[in-house]
C-alpha cells in the first residue's frame, strides 16, 4: 500500500464510514485472488518481426504483403485514411469506427517500389513498405512524415495472444499531441503515457497520468504536414514519445520517436495526412461526427456534490436569480439518490423532484443527473433484480458476478459490451425522463471500485461479452465508458426520439464523441489545476471529442476569489461552462467571493449568453467537420513553430482568440497572435500579427481577441440574432458562417455563410448564397472601425 492508496481508503472511509473502508481493503484482496486464478499465467515467450518479404497481392485500395512471418494488409479508404494491419489484422471489429470501415478508394494500387519494397500511392499519400517490413507515409511530394519500424512481438510459448511493439518515427520538427485528456499538455512532452483509464483517485494536478480517458491516438504537426495515427486496439499499454531536434546547419537532424507497447489486441493502425482540419475531418467521418448538444447546453452549468435538499436546488436558483444571473442547468449529484443507488430518488429530501424539474424548466433552467454504472448489489434493489434477470452484470472467470465497492456500498457492474446489456440499461433512463432530468453526466464508469491497494478498478481477469467475441476486462476495461454512453444514447433515442440526447462522461474511448461530451473530473483546486484544464480541453479536441470544459473552481478545496474568478472566465469561453465541487469542497456561487467577483463573473455570464448563437454555430460545424471549438493558435498556421508550442492560449472557432489568465497576480499577459491583424474585443485596439504583445488582463476580464473580417453571430440587447462584424484590414475582405439554433430536436439548419469587406469608407456585410449576395437576414454591428 504506497501513500496514495493509503489516501485513497481514508477518503472511502470518510465518505462512506468504517464499513467502507473496510470493504476497500477486502475488495483489494478478492480483486487479486481473483486474478490470481482467473488469468492466464505468461509463461515463456517468444519474440517475432515480420522477417524478409516473399510477396504481395493487391486487393481495394491496396493489398497484402507477405513477409516470412506475418503479411500486412494495406487499404486507402476513399476518405483519404490509410489502414494497415498486421498479422491478418483488418479495421473491423473496432470499438472506435462509427458505420464500419469505409470503402477502399479504388484508384490506389499496390505497386512494386525500389529494393524489393511495395508502395500505394493515393491521391492525398503514398504509403511505402521496405522489405523488412517498415511503413512510411510520405506526402504526394514524397516527403516522410512517419516512418513506422518493422514490429515486433512477444507470444506466449504455449498459445494465445501476443503483446506488441510498434517504434515510429517523426520529422525533427513534429510535436506531439492527443492521447486523450492529459493534463500536462496540449504538447506532449518526452515521456512515457499510459493508456489505461484511470480515476486517480484524488483530484489531480499537471503530471498526475494516466487519467479518465487514454487514447492510442495522437495528432502529429510539423512543417512538411499534419497527421493522426491510430492504433486502434483497447488493450492496456504504454506510449513514449521523444521529440526530434534539427541539427541548425551544425550537427545531424534527430527524428522524433514514438513507441506504443500494448499487451494484446490487433496491431492494427490508421493514418490520416493533411491540414489540422483535414485531418480531423477524416477522423470524424471515420469514428463518428460529434453529438450536437442542445443549445441550453452550451450556456451555464451549476453542479454541487451535496446540494443535500430540494429547498437548497431552490435556494441556489434563487441566488441566480435575484442577482440576475443567467443560470441554465443544475446538476443532481449522487446525493439525490437513495443511499446512492443509481436511479433511485431519495424521497425525504427531493420529494417531488418531477415538479421541482417542471418549475425550472419553465425558468429555462434544465436538470441534469448524475449516472454512476455500477449498481448496489442487494437484492430488492429494482436495478439490481432487473439486472440479474437480465444476467447482466460483469463476471469473474469462475462464472461469479464481480463484485465491487462504491459509492452505495458492495456494488456489481453491468457488462456494457453486449448488446443485450445496453439495450437494458438504456430502458432505465425511462425513470430518469419521468424525474424531469434533460440531461445525463456519467460518472465513475473507469470503472471505479475503491480497493485499498493496487488498481482501483475490476479485476483484469473479469470476463466480457466483447459483442460476441469473448474476453476479459484486459480488453473491455478502455472502452467500458464508451460502451456505456453508447447504452444510454441508444436507449434515450428511443425513450424520447423527438430529442437529442445530451450526455457526457467522464471516461471514454475513441469514438466517444458519437454520443457526447466529456468534463475534465477531479481537477486540483490551485493555479496548476487551472491550467491542466485547459490542457484537457486542447487535447480532448484534437483527438476528435470537441465539447468539454472543467469544474469552474477546482473540484476540492476552497478557491481564492481571484482563482475562481480567473477560472470561470476562462470556462466562460469552453463549450462545457460548469461550476462544480465537492462535497467537502468550499462554495461555487459566484456571489460567495465577494462584490468584485460577482460583478466580473456577471460579465461573464452576460458575455457567454451573447456569445451564445456563435457556441450554436461552432456545435453544428464541430458536428459537420470534426472541428473542435476550441482550437490551438496554430490550426491555422501550423507550420508556425512559435504558435505550436503555445499552449496558454487558444482560438475559439475561427473568430476569436481568448487568452485566459493562468497565473496570480497578472494584471496583463503576453499573448502570441497568428498573422493577421486582431483587434482587444474590451478596447478595440488594433494588433497586427504574427508577433507577440502585451495586453490588459484586469480582474475584469481576460484578453479576447476577434480576428479582423471576422463575422459572429450573437445575440443583441432585444434578446434576437445579430451579427458581430470586424472591419477587415483596408483592402481585404472576411467573412464566417451561421448556424441558427433549430431547437433540440433533429432539424438540420443550413449554413448561413457572410462575407464582409470594404465598401468606399464603409464595411458591409452581405449574405452569401447561391443566388449571389444578399442582405444579411439579421442586424449587423460593425466593430473596430476607428482603428485603421
Ligand atoms: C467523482 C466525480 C465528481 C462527483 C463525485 C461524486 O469524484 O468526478 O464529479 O462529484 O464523484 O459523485
Amino acid at each position: 500500500m504506497d501513500g496514495r492508496d493509503l489516501v485513497r481508503s481514508v477518503k472511502a472511509v470518510g465518505s462512506g464510514g468504517a464499513a467502507l473502508g473496510l470493504r476497500t481493503v477486502r475488495a483489494a484482496w478478492r480483486r487479486r485472488r481473483t486474478d490470481a486464478t482467473g488469468l492466464p499465467r505468461r509463461g515463456a515467450e517468444r519474440a517475432r518481426v515480420p522477417g524478409p518479404v516473399e510477396g504481395a497481392e493487391p486487393g481495394p485500395g491496396g493489398g497484402v504483403v507477405r513477409f516470412a512471418r506475418s503479411e500486412l494488409r494495406i487499404m486507402v479508404a476513399v476518405n483519404g485514411a490509410v489502414f494497415w494491419g498486421w498479422d491478418g489484422a483488418g479495421p473491423e471489429p473496432s470499438y472506435a469506427l462509427a458505420g464500419g470501415s469505409p470503402e477502399p478508394d479504388p484508384r490506389a494500387v499496390l505497386e512494386p517500389d525500389k529494393d524489393g519494397g511495395w508502395r500505394v500511392v493515393a491521391e492525398r499519400v503514398t504509403v511505402v513498405v521496405s522489405r523488412h517490413g517498415a511503413i512510411e507515409v510520405c506526402t504526394p511530394g514524397g516527403v516522410t512524415l512517419r516512418r513506422d519500424l518493422p514490429p515486433r512481438w512477444w507470444e506466449p510459448a504455449d498459445g494465445g495472444g501476443a503483446r506488441w511493439m510498434q517504434r515510429s518515427e517523426v520529422m525533427p520538427d513534429a510535436r506531439f499531441f492527443g492521447l486523450g485528456g492529459r493534463a500536462t499538455g496540449p504538447r506532449l512532452r518526452d515521456g512515457t503515457y499510459r493508456l489505461w483509464n484511470t480515476d486517480p483517485g484524488e483530484p489531480f494536478v499537471p503530471g498526475d497520468d494516466p487519467l479518465y480517458i487514454t487514447m492510442p491516438v495522437q495528432m502529429v504537426v510539423a512543417d512538411a504536414a499534419t497527421h493522426l495515427a491510430f492504433y486502434d486496439s483497447s488493450w492496456d499499454g504504454t506510449v513514449t514519445l521523444r521529440e526530434g531536434g534539427e541539427g541548425a546547419g551544425s550537427g545531424h537532424d534527430r527524428a522524433g520517436t514514438c513507441e506504443v507497447r500494448l499487451d494484446g489486441g490487433p496491431l492494427r493502425c490508421w493514418v490520416m495526412v493533411g491540414t489540422p482540419a483535414r485531418v480531423l475531418l477524416v477522423w470524424a467521418s471515420l469514428t463518428g461526427a460529434p453529438a450536437l448538444p442542445p443549445a441550453w447546453a452550451l450556456g451555464h452549468h451549476h453542479a454541487r456534490w451535496g446540494f443535500g435538499t430540494e429547498q437548497e436546488v431552490r435556494r441556489i436558483v434563487a441566488g441566480y436569480q435575484e442577482r440576475g444571473l443567467p443560470l441554465d442547468a443544475v446538476h443532481l449529484d449522487i446525493d439525490h439518490y437513495d443511499g446512492h443507488r443509481v436511479f433511485t430518488v431519495d424521497q425525504d429530501r427531493f420529494p417531488k423532484l418531477p415538479v421541482l424539474a417542471e418549475e425550472l424548466r419553465r425558468d429555462g433552467i434544465r436538470l441534469v443527473s448524475i449516472v454512476d454504472p455500477a449498481v448496489k448489489a442487494q437484492p430488492g434493489d429494482t436495478v439490481y433484480d432487473s439486472g440479474n434477470a437480465e444476467d447482466a452484470f460483469v463476471r469473474d472467470a469462475s462464472g461469479r458476478v464481480v463484485e465491487g465497492v462504491v459509492w452505495p456500498g458492495k456494488a456489481v457492474y453491468p457488462d456494457f459490451t453486449h448488446a443485450r446489456v445496453r439495450q437494458w440499461w438504456g430502458g432505465l433512463y425511462e425513470e430518469r425522463l419521468a424525474q424531469g432530468f434533460a440531461g445525463f453526466w456519467h460518472d465513475m464508469n473507469e470503472p471505479v471500485s475503491f480497493t485499498a491497494f493496487g488498481e482501483n478498478t475490476l479485476p483484469r481477469s473479469a470476463r466480457h461479452a466483447l459483442e460476441g467475441h469473448g474476453g476479459d476486462h484486459r480488453e473491455a476495461h478502455n472502452v467500458y465508458a464508451l460502451c456505456m454512453a453508447r447504452a444510454a444514447y441508444e436507449g434515450l433515442r428511443e425513450l424520447a426520439p423527438e430529442e437529442r440526447p445530451f450526455l457526457f462522461s467522464r471516461s471514454g474511448w475513441a469514438g466517444m464523441q458519437r454520443y457526447g461530451g466529456t468534463w475534465s473530473g477531479d481537477v486540483a483546486t490551485g493555479w496548476p489545476g487551472l491550467r491542466a484544464s485547459l490542457s484537457l480541453v486542447m487535447g480532448l479536441g484534437l483527438c476528435g471529442v470537441p465539447y468539454s470544459g472543467p469544474d469552474v473552481g477546482g473540484f476540492d478545496g476552497s478557491p481564492s476569489p481571484e482563482l475562481y474568478l480567473r477560472w470561470f472566465q476562462l470556462a466562460s469561453y469552453l463549450p462545457l461552462f460548469r461550476t462544480h465541487a465537492s462535497l467537502r469542497a468550499g462554495r461555487r456561487e459566484p456571489w460567495e467571493f465577494g462584490d468584485d467577483v460577482l460583478e466580473h463573473a456577471r460579465v461573464a455570464l452576460a458575455e457567454r449568453r451573447r456569445l451564445l448563437p456563435y457556441f450554436v454555430t461552432l456545435a453544428h460545424l464541430a458536428r459537420r467537420t470534426g472541428a473542435p471549438y476550441v482550437r490551438p493558435l496554430w490550426w491555422g498556421t501550423p507550420e508556425d513553430r512559435a504558435l505550436r508550442d503555445c499552449e496558454d492560449a487558444f482560438l475559439l472557432g475561427d473568430s476569436l482568440l481568448v487568452a485566459p489568465v493562468l497565473d496570480p497576480g497578472a494584471d496583463r499577459r503576453a499573448v502570441l497572435l497568428p498573422r493577421g491583424r486582431w483587434y482587444d474585443t474590451a478596447t478595440e485596439e488594433a494588433y497586427q500579427g504574427p508577433g507577440q504583445v502585451l495586453i490588459d488582463a484586469p480582474l475584469a476580464r481576460i484578453p479576447v481577441l476577434a480576428r479582423a473580417g471576422a463575422v459572429l453571430p450573437v445575440l443583441g440587447e432585444d434578446g434576437g440574432l445579430e451579427l458581430e462584424a470586424w472591419a477587415p484590414a483596408r483592402g481585404r475582405s472576411g467573412g464566417g458562417l451561421v448556424v441558427p439554433d433549430a431547437g433540440d430536436g433533429w432539424d438540420e439548419p443550413e449554413i448561413e455563410r457572410y462575407v464582409t469587406r470594404w465598401k468606399g469608407k464603409r464595411v458591409v456585410v452581405r449574405r452569401d448564397g447561391d443566388d449571389g449576395r444578399s442582405e444579411p437576414l439579421y442586424p449587423v454591428r460593425i466593430r473596430g472601425l476607428d482603428r485603421r
